[in-house]
């Protein structure tokens, strides 16, 4: 896996990416978001992966997991997941959340358990994701997931 940091220069490409995938777009480019691409050999982005910190720095908002549907079962998503649980844990963090409708199963795959979504928008209250979704009403439609991550 060839990831490099996601630059200002990136954040149109990614826009485009994550809209394909039907992911979160509210502050791609923001300080406490922290993103990161794969690209195939032409160029063209086939995964992100990333995560929101807290204030406090104690808990991160995975978000931004995503590999292109043709690059899709082959490990691809599982890889750019760990890699961002393994930089959030350099950084300090001690617990991982996230948001998904769809893909429980692969998250839970990866050790989390479902959560309380009050308590993930309170633990994150301020990141860009929260509050968009605060303000749309979709915090009540969605769906939360959470793992320590002291045993990493
Ligand atoms: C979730 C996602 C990143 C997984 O990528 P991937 O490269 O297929 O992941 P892996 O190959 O490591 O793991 C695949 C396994 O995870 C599980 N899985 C993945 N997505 C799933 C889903 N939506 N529902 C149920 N299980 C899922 C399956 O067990 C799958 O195994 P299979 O391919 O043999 O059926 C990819 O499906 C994706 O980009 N989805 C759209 C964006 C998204 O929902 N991201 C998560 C929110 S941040």
């Amino acid at each position: 896996m060839n990831l490099e940091r996601c630059r200002p220069a990136d954040v149109e490409a990614l826009t485009a990416f994550l809209r394909e995938v039907d992911l979160t777009l509210s502050g791609l480019d923001a300080p406490r978001v922290r993103l990161w691409l794969e690209r195939d050999e032409a160029g063209a982005i086939i995964g992100s992966t990333g995560y929101e910190i807290s204030s406090d720095g104690h808990h991160a908002l995975i978000r931004s997991v995503a590999v292109s549907p043709t690059q899709r079962s082959r490990g691809r998503g599982s890889a750019l997941a760990s890699f961002v649980l393994e930089r959030a844990v350099e950084e300090g963090v001690s617990r991982a959340w996230l948001f998904s409708r769809r893909s429980g199963p692969f998250w839970q795959s990866l050790g989390f358990e479902s959560a309380d979504r009050d308590e993930l928008a309170e633990a994150l209250a301020g990141t860009h994701q929260v509050r968009l979704f605060q303000q749309t009403g979709q915090v009540s439609r969605e769906v939360a997931w959470s793992r320590l991550l002291a045993a990493i």
